[in-house]
């Protein structure tokens, strides 16, 4: 024995074997994507009864309160254990500070307490940053031209706090700001949220592939430069380890790394060394990309959709944020 493998050689060892049919390969998979898997990131608008396209994302939609039972239900339907909500965020009450975010009757708490009122065990995820409501587009307020770290996080543990309150169950800190997670789990904690769970988007990187969700929430052509002195440079993967230590040592319950695709090393690396529930976030270009291939009849939808979701589950994952989680959860029902 070498290393738990036979030194069985060709023609004694054959790995084609254990592919000959169908049951032996059943039996000999290692992973499974199940419907468990899977968290819709939705995109909600005012007005009434809008459903919207957007352009750079075929198939997603933004949604007003007033459709968002039934766009939800469809995830409920199948069996999605939880939505992750985006609200698009109309300029007129859109600020410097983002003032909008606290505002307990905002977009976000409003589609919250709609859906949690329709669906009391649908699991609730609510982003916390301030870029859907700052006038700039950026996640932190600005001073001379500065991100500053401090003064945001005071302003993301109340958007946090006003989140929970219209029943968010997991806060999801966008933000990148540095002491965010324990700060937010003060607050949280201090105000009766202490089951409130923390999903930190831990190894976010500042990356190109956001590009059609700033379009879809109208912050793509507000933002001037980038978001490079807070999100993460794509060439880091020790930086990634120390985030996710500092995170974990604050109080997430949960780690992300975002994008998916692109950073599966980084997955495969979190999960090795720290063993906690690890999700990714198969991002707006992404699905965009695939979507564009797939739409050419370049790339095999369904096929597509399974093997690309398949590769989180197999980098280590617990679950993946994806526009594709409705296609993936009919898919699975199919095989069944
Ligand atoms: C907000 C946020 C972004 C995404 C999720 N939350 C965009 C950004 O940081 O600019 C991207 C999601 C996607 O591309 O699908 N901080």
């Amino acid at each position: 024995m070498i290393g738990g493998m036979s030194n069985a050689a060709y023609p004694l060892s054959r790995p084609r074997r254990n592919r000959h049919d169908a049951f032996t390969r059943r039996l000999v998979q290692e992973h499974r994507l199940h419907v468990d898997n899977l968290i819709w990131p939705i995109f909600v608008c005012e007005g009434e009864n809008q459903r919207q396209k957007v352009d750079s994302m075929p198939g997603a939609e933004r949604v007003s309160v007033d459709n968002v039972v039934e766009h939800v239900r469809q995830a409920v339907d199948l069996g999605i254990p939880a939505v992750a909500i985006f609200p698009v965020t109309p300029m007129s009450v859109r600020d410097a500070t983002g003032t909008e975010a606290l505002n307990p009757d905002n977009l976000m708490c409003r589609a919250s307490r709609t859906i949690k009122e329709a669906f009391p065990d649908l699991g609730i995820i609510g982003d916390v940053a301030l870029d859907p409501y700052t006038d700039h587009g950026h996640d932190g307020v600005i001073e001379n031209g500065r991100i500053l770290n401090d003064a945001s996080v005071e302003i993301l543990r109340q958007q946090a706090l006003n989140q929970a309150r219209a029943g968010n169950d997991i806060i999801a800190p966008s933000d990148m700001m540095d002491g965010r997670v324990k700060a937010i789990r003060e607050t949280l904690d201090g105000n009766g949220y202490d089951t409130t769970r923390i999903m930190a988007y831990t190894a976010k990187y500042a990356s190109a592939f956001y590009g059609p969700f700033r379009d879809a929430l109208g912050s793509g052509s507000l933002l001037h430069g980038d978001k490079k002195t807070y999100q993460m440079d794509p060439a880091n993967s020790d930086e990634a380890m120390r985030e996710v230590e500092q995170d974990l040592r604050e109080g997430a319950d949960m780690i992300m790394v975002k994008p998916g695709m692109p950073y599966l090393d980084i997955i495969r690396r979190v999960r090795e060394r720290f063993e906690v529930p690890t999700f990714a976030y198969q991002v707006s270009g992404e699905y965009a990309m695939l979507m564009g291939a797939i739409q050419n009849g370049w790339l095999d939808r369904d096929r597509t959709i399974m093997e690309s979701l398949m590769a989180f589950k197999r980098a280590g994952c617990n679950g993946i944020l994806t526009y594709f989680a409705l296609d993936a959860a009919r898919l699975l029902r199919s095989e069944r």
